[in-house]
């Protein structure tokens, strides 16, 4: 671990920032010494509640600030784009949430930017770094499970808009697809090693225009994956991965620190199970902070071609579904 710790500014003041900067207590080799909002207040109130010393009112004044090495975007999808260049053009290291962009145009420019730049940029699928999906990509990597032949996910919560108004706003790329099917699909694209071949898929929209509920499925040749994302329902929240020599589940909630049990060929079972303190967002903060300190400008555990594929993937799903952003150009096709 290098002798200064790792310096974070973080972009925005909602809740995913709040259990970063919360989780960070678990990663000794970083610390947060900025937040910035688009007020001043709110900067202010978030700075006295979790202990940041250094509070601004606007993304650009962080941006500035040499007490920060690395920015991490919290904010709504459709700001990820334009506030992750504004980071780069700084000079600082990116996280950014997930869906790392609205689209996977927008995903391509960031990367090339961060590689001219010669800064790290990551997208933050916390889940990629925890212990248990860490598991499952070395049972892919050994091929331990065989040839991979279903996937099953699903993400859904009930999630109204009086308690998620943001879910439902189409300009800031709301809807269960880009915020709750990344993860089904990124777990597709980890098991298949990339993009499918063909995509089917059908959603139910709410009034707003956003996706309320979207089914799919992947094909990879003769293998695939059926996949499920709802803002509108609390559901299983389970994930499988079947192969010709062995299957992968994940019991509820897949994605947070969690066990994973293995069935072989013959049947015999093995579970892995390795707690994680706290929600587990820090150790997303460690995996960034160990790529810089290595002075690699990508995470082997989530790289951005492995990003840029799910947004692929987003982008067809979306043509499918017949979901558009405001932002997005109508003569621009999204796939
Ligand atoms: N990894 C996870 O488990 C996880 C969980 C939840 C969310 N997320 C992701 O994190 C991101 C934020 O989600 P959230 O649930 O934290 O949202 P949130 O609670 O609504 O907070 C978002 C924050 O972004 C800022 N903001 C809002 N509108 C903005 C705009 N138009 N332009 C710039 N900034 C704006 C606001 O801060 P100010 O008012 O202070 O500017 C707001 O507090 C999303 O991409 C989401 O998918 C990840």
């Amino acid at each position: 671990m290098s002798a200064r710790p790792l310096r974070w500014g973080v972009l925005g003041t909602g809740t995913i920032a709040s259990l970063f900067v919360e989780d960070l207590r678990h990663e000794p080799g970083s610390v947060v010494t900025a937040v910035a909002s688009r007020s001043q207040e709110s900067a202010r109130a978030f700075g006295d509640r979790l202990g940041v010393p250094r509070c601004h009112g606007s993304h650009d004044d962080l941006f500035a600030d040499d007490q920060v090495d690395i920015v991490y975007v919290a904010t709504p999808p459709a700001t990820h784009a334009a506030l992750g260049h504004g980071a780069i053009a700084a000079g600082k290291h990116v996280l950014i949430e997930k869906p790392f962009t609205l689209d996977a145009a927008q995903a391509v420019g960031l990367v090339d930017a961060a590689r001219a730049a010669g800064v790290f940029l990551m997208e933050a699928m916390w889940s990629w770094h925890l212990p248990h999906i860490g598991r499952l990509r070395e049972l892919l990597g050994t091929g331990a499970l065989g040839d991979v032949r279903l996937v099953t996910a699903d993400h859904g919560l009930n999630l109204p808009s009086a308690l998620a108004a943001r879910l439902y706003e189409p300009s800031l790329g709301g809807g269960a697809l880009l915020d709750f099917g990344v993860y089904p699909v990124s777990l597709a694209v980890l098991a298949f090693g990339g993009k499918p071949t063909r995509i089917t898929a059908q959603a139910v929209m709410t009034s707003t225009g956003v996706d309320r509920q979207t089914s799919v499925v992947l094909e990879y040749g003769d293998a695939q994956a059926v996949l499920t994302a709802t803002i509108g329902a609390d559901t299983s929240n389970r994930a499988a991965v079947s192969g010709t020599r062995g299957r992968v589940e994940i019991p509820a909630v897949w994605y947070r620190p969690n066990r994973l049990e293995l069935t072989g060929e013959t049947g015999e079972t093995e579970l892995f199970e390795r707690p994680v303190p706290g929600v587990g967002l820090h150790v997303e903060a460690a995996e960034a902070r160990r790529c810089i300190e290595e002075g690699l400008l990508e995470s082997t555990q989530r790289p951005t071609a492995e990003t840029v594929a799910v947004m692929e993937t987003l982008d067809g799903i979306r043509t499918a579904i017949g979901l558009r952003f405001p932002s997005e150009n109508p003569d621009r096709g999204v796939s």
